[in-house]
């Protein structure tokens, strides 16, 4: 008898398609949330077929796959056009698509954005960032679009961060953090990324909302894990490694396998450790 959401011994024919509602239901059983990036069908399907929930088209494409030193120069129809690739390999995993750097920047931009990505076949957008971004998040959300936010170290914020650093180390910084999670949860967001934040920090944003939070260098109490495909497979895209990527191809050994472990690894707790996790 299954409850509303796949678990891992769940035979991939027998397992319900997810849908945003059920992004709750896994809190509140408090089932872990396994999600990773993909910009194509193949590697989609793959992922698919061994139970990973949510599978993110992430901006980071423009950094993995196109070459660039940030994702700032990805364009909307860029999303749109890899949101449809990897749509074509899914049928069971939750499909979020980011919204890329400027695209949100307005309400009627972000619904321009937001729109192609639905129709390329996502079934959420995700928005970095609170502040005007809030009023942003509730224009889509009133408008039938559901929404993740991203909060902590958000990338399309690299020129004012000077770089890719851990977010929330001291008092005032980490206040500022836990006030934006409340906010995002407030505005109507069903799910919430958190990126380079200091493990304490995130343990207490995800006791505190009560929409699933998903870690990325964030420790091991958010309600789920994201890693970026290229990070997982140890495949060198150009960048430096950050301290909570885990290559789980030698653990796999092989790519279906990488994606089992890493599944694997983040339900029973396993993964991220102490040494993938800022203190
Ligand atoms: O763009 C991306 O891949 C992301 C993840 C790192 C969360 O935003």
């Amino acid at each position: 008898m299954y409850t509303s959401a796949p678990t891992d011994a769940t035979p991939s024919e027998k397992r319900k398609a997810w849908t945003v509602p059920m992004l709750a239901d896994a809190k509140r059983d408090g089932r872990k949330l396994v999600m990773l990036t993909a910009y194509d069908a193949s590697f989609a399907r793959t992922m698919d077929a061994v139970g990973t929930d949510l599978v993110l088209v992430g901006d980071s494409l423009g950094m993995v796959v196109q070459g660039h030193n940030s994702t700032l120069p990805v364009s909307a129809a860029d999303m749109a056009y890899h949101t449809a690739c990897v749509a074509r390999g899914l049928s069971k995993a939750l499909l979020i698509a980011d919204l890329p750097f400027a695209s949100d920047a307005t309400a009627e931009r972000a619904l321009d954005a937001s729109t192609a990505l639905l129709r390329a076949g996502a079934a959420m957008v995700k928005i970095e960032g609170a502040g005007h971004k809030l009023d942003i998040i509730r224009f889509l959300v009133e408008r039938e679009i559901p929404v993740c936010a991203h909060l902590g170290l958000t990338p399309q914020s690299v020129l004012r961060l000077g770089g890719y650093k851990l977010q929330g180390r001291d008092d005032a910084t980490a206040a500022k953090l836990r006030a934006d999670a409340r906010a995002v949860a407030e505005a109507g967001a069903a799910l919430l990324v958190l990126e380079c934040v200091p493990t304490g920090l995130a343990q207490a944003i995800t006791a505190e909302i009560a929409i699933p939070t998903i870690g990325i260098g964030a420790g091991p109490h958010c309600d789920g894990q994201v890693l970026v495909l290229h990070d997982l497979l140890g495949v060198n895209s150009g960048h430096r490694r950050p301290k909570f990527v885990k290559d789980f191809l030698a653990e796999g050994g092989s790519v279906a396998g990488a994606f089992a472990a890493y599944g694997e690894a983040v339900r029973s707790g396993r993964f991220p450790d102490a040494s993938h996790s800022y203190d």
